[in-house]
Formats: C-alpha cells, sequence, structure tokens
C-alpha cells in the first residue's frame, strides 16, 4: 500500500488569501494528498503569501528559510510558494535565486493550475508559474472545504481602486465579479454540507456586479443570499466607504440572516492624506455613512482598517484621525504603520514618515482604540445577544466560543450539543477583545 501524503497549508494575510490556500488544499486532496498541522511529518508544504505590507514579506521570509533546514533533514519534502507575494512583477525570478530549495513557485492568477505544477515537482523537478493575467473560467471553480459550520465565499476579484499606497491591484488584478447563480448554488452546496454561516469576500463588496447588464448590485445579491434555507448567518467584507449605497444599508436592516456589522476601512481621519491616498470620499462624506448606519441600525457594529504614517501626515493630520475615531467609536479597528510598496504611487512620495514617528502615532491609536473597544463591550454588559456557537474555547474545553451579529466574541458554558445553533447570551463580563456570557434559556 502506497504511504498516505501530507500537506500542510499555511496563508498569511487577508481572508482571500486563506481562501486561496483552502483551494490548494482542496487541490492537494484530489491529488491523494490528507491534510495535516505537523510540518516534520509533511510531504508537502504550502505557504500562500501576502504582500501588502514589508512586516508579512519579512515574516514569511522567515518560514521560507526555516523549511530549508527541514528540507535538509527530509529531502523528499516538496515546498510551494503561491500567492501575492509571487505575483508582484519581477518577484518571480529575485525570490527564486534567494530560495532554491522551493520546488513550486505559483501566481495569484494561476492557482487553479496546481494540479500541473504538483505533478511536475513529484518528478523532481522545478516548477514556476505566473501568469500576468486571470482567467475567469478558472476562478468560477470554487473548490471550497465542504462540511465546516463557516465558509468564506468568494464573490469577486480583484480590485479597480488604486489606493495610492496598496500593491492589492497590481497582484490581483482588476474587478470581476461571479455570476449570482454559482455563488447562491456554492453557498446551497456548503449548506447541505454542514455550513451555517457565510462570509462574501470581496476586495469592495460594493462595486459587486458593476459590469453587469441588467443591472444587478452587491445589494440585490445580499437579499438573494439571506432567502437561502438551512443557512444562519451572512457576513461581507470588505466595503468600500465610497461605494456604500442607502440601499445596501437598508437591505442589511431588513433582513433577517444578514449581520448588522460594517467593516469600512476609514484609513485616515484627514481630508489631505485621504486626497493623497486616492479613496475618494472626505471625512464629512465617511462620517455621513456613519450617521445613515446608525439611523437605520442603531445597534450595528462597525470596523475598521487605519494606516499612521503615510508620506506627508503631520501632527494635525494624525489628530484628525484620533479625533474622527472618538466620534464614530469603533467596536474594533486594525491598525498599520504606512508600510513602502515598490510600483505603487505613495512609494515615490516625498516626505514619507520616520520609523519612530510612526511607531509613536502606532501607539497612541492603538491606546484609543483598546479603551474604546472596551468601552463599547462593557455598553453590552447586562443586554442579551443572539449567539452562533462555533465549538469549545481552545484554552478551556468547558468553555464555548461563538460571536454576535456584531462579529464580537463571546466565552459561555455551554456543550456540544448546541454546536452550530443559534442561542441567545446575557453579556456578564467584558473585556478589550472578549466578552462573558451565560445562555439565558440553558433548558432550550
Ligand atoms: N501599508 C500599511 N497598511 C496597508 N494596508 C494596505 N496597504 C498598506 C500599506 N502599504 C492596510 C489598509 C488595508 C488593509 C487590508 O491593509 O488599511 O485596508
Ligand atoms: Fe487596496 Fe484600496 Fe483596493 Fe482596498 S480598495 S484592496 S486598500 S486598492
Amino acid at each position: 500500500m502506497e504511504k498516505e501524503k501530507k500537506v500542510v497549508t499555511l496563508a498569511y494575510g487577508c481572508q482571500m488569501s486563506e481562501r486561496d490556500a483552502e483551494t490548494l488544499k482542496q487541490i492537494t486532496r484530489q491529488e491523494g494528498y490528507t491534510s495535516s498541522d505537523d510540518l516534520a511529518s509533511a510531504d508537502l508544504v504550502i505557504i500562500n503569501t501576502c504582500c501588502v505590507r514589508e512586516s508579512a514579506e519579512n515574516k514569511i521570509l522567515g518560514k521560507i528559510g526555516e523549511l530549508k533546514r527541514l528540507k535538509e533533514k527530509n529531502p523528499n519534502l516538496k515546498i510551494a510558494i503561491s500567492g501575492c507575494m509571487v505575483q508582484q512583477p519581477g518577484a518571480l525570478e529575485k525570490l527564486q535565486k534567494r530560495a532554491p530549495h522551493i520546488d513550486i513557485w505559483t501566481g495569484t492568477h494561476n492557482l487553479h493550475e496546481f494540479s500541473a505544477l504538483l505533478h511536475k515537482a513529484e518528478q523532481g523537478e522545478k516548477a514556476a508559474e505566473v501568469w500576468k493575467e486571470p482567467q475567469k473560467t478558472l476562478e468560477s471553480t470554487p473548490l471550497a472545504e465542504k462540511g465546516k459550520l463557516q465558509a468564506n465565499v468568494n464573490i469577486m476579484y480583484g480590485c479597480n481602486n488604486f489606493c495610492s499606497y496598496c500593491i492589492v491591484p497590481h497582484v490581483r488584478g482588476r474587478e470581476r465579479s461571479r455570476k449570482p447563480e454559482e455563488i447562491i448554488q456554492e453557498i446551497k452546496d456548503l449548506v447541505a454540507s454542514g455550513c451555517r454561516e457565510v462570509t462574501l469576500l470581496g476586495q469592495n463588496v460594493n462595486s459587486y456586479g458593476k459590469e453587469f447588464s441588467p443591472p444587478y448590485d452587491f445589494a440585490d445579491l445580499l437579499q438573494e443570499v439571506d432567502q437561502i434555507p438551512g443557512l444562519l448567518r451572512v457576513r461581507f467584507i470588505t466595503s468600500h466607504p465610497k461605494d456604500l449605497s442607502d440601499k445596501l444599508i437598508s437591505v442589511v436592516a431588513s433582513g433577517e440572516k444578514l449581520c448588522e456589522h460594517f467593516h469600512l476601512p476609514i484609513q485616515s481621519g484627514s481630508n489631505f492624506i485621504l486626497e493623497r491616498m486616492n479613496r475618494k470620499y472626505t471625512r464629512e462624506y465617511y462620517l455621513s455613512r456613519i450617521s445613515k448606519i446608525r439611523e437605520l441600525l442603531p445597534q450595528a457594529s462597525l470596523t475598521t482598517d487605519i494606516i499612521v504614517g503615510f508620506p506627508g501626515e503631520s501632527e494635525t493630520d494624525f489628530e484628525q484621525t484620533l479625533e474622527i475615531m472618538n466620534l464614530i467609536q469603533y467596536s474594533h479597528a486594525f491598525t498599520f504603520m504606512y508600510s513602502k510598496r515598490s510600483g505603487t504611487l505613495a512609494a515615490d512620495m516625498e516626505d514619507q514618515i520616520p520609523l519612530d514617528i510612526k511607531k509613536r502615532r502606532l501607539q497612541r491609536l492603538m491606546s484609543v482604540q483598546n479603551a474604546q473597544s472596551l468601552e463599547w463591550r462593557q455598553r453590552m454588559i447586562g443586554k442579551t445577544y443572539e449567539i452562533l456557537v462555533e465549538g469549545p474555547s481552545k484554552t478551556n474545553p468547558e468553555r464555548f466560543t461563538g460571536r454576535t451579529r456584531g462579529n464580537e466574541l463571546v466565552v459561555f458554558k455551554g456543550n456540544s450539543n448546541i454546536i452550530g445553533s443559534l442561542v441567545n447570551i446575557q453579556i456578564i463580563e467584558a473585556s478589550t477583545w472578549t466578552l462573558v456570557g451565560e445562555i439565558v434559556n440553558p433548558e432550550m
């Protein structure tokens, strides 16, 4: 009997990267591999990469170095590096030179061809391929992992926005939307396999379907997904503030399964910086979107991404960011120091901000946000929320975890019978990151 082949798949970066890693894992499953977490006994290791910030790239390069030692111990090990880092113009040659121990290289656009590359590597050859352009028909083949409670579903790929700091449009190409019927069918199949919550993924879901005729937009898609029997919850990321329509907010407000959570990256609170970032909205416009959400959905959770130290950011610009955070009160914020990405407009801007100032600003931003996250959660104490039970907590098997519709993490005493169902939980304790609660009707 042939020995069982094991694959370890690691993903760095955003949910799109995780979703791509899942596609690769499924392809290897079709090739006879079983997925595993144990690097030491792996026959194949796949790293799906991210290049959105230099820190991510450095971490990945470190991991690639570590794998060299693993390969020295196990010369039969095959290593594949895929995704955004490889897709950057001119990156492949540099990476190949730096890491000759890697067997397979693939960009973001040709992931679906991974089997062919794997076959070549299994024959002892080096395999490297990076397509310049995506091929739509391949992207319609979802290859999602079945049987999980939660699933990420791509609704579109690429980005047309070219924010001046961002590498994503350079490595994921222009926007292209999947057909609604393909998305609905994929979700129905996932539900049939036990999935209860889907997160619809796109770099800017609000521009979904722009190319469709007759017109059909993201709000229309949400309305249809809301009707799928057996599905309990629908989430979506990411919303570009410039395209967040009143129609979308009202569809979320009237939907049954549509979670009241908007991830709305603001990036900066200064109009001067927003303009230089090419974000195409002003702070006033952003605030008007927040008012609309709060008017129709007073309970909605808001989360955001913020960059500090963008080229030319003065102390006053930075203060404006802190000020708008205080006005809005996010439940959570992902905060970043600006990182220069070659090939983007901002990389060539003068007045780059020194690292020590970026670090200081990031510290201040994080302490403001941590205080707000704590206050946000403290305000939830005593109230009851609907939670989708996910499973036992990693640190304490008697405790279970789940999330509110607003995506806040809650820990509570439960049992495995309720995994995958909705329970009402009263919040009794709050910290910056988590809530502790009790099931309201434990006999149910
Ligand atoms: N430097 C720092 N943060 C960045 N992001 C994107 N590009 C950069 C960069 N060059 C952040 C943005 C985006 C999030 C996914 O990553 O805030 O919303
Ligand atoms: Fe990057 Fe801007 Fe596109 Fe988001 S919208 S992926 S930040 S270019």
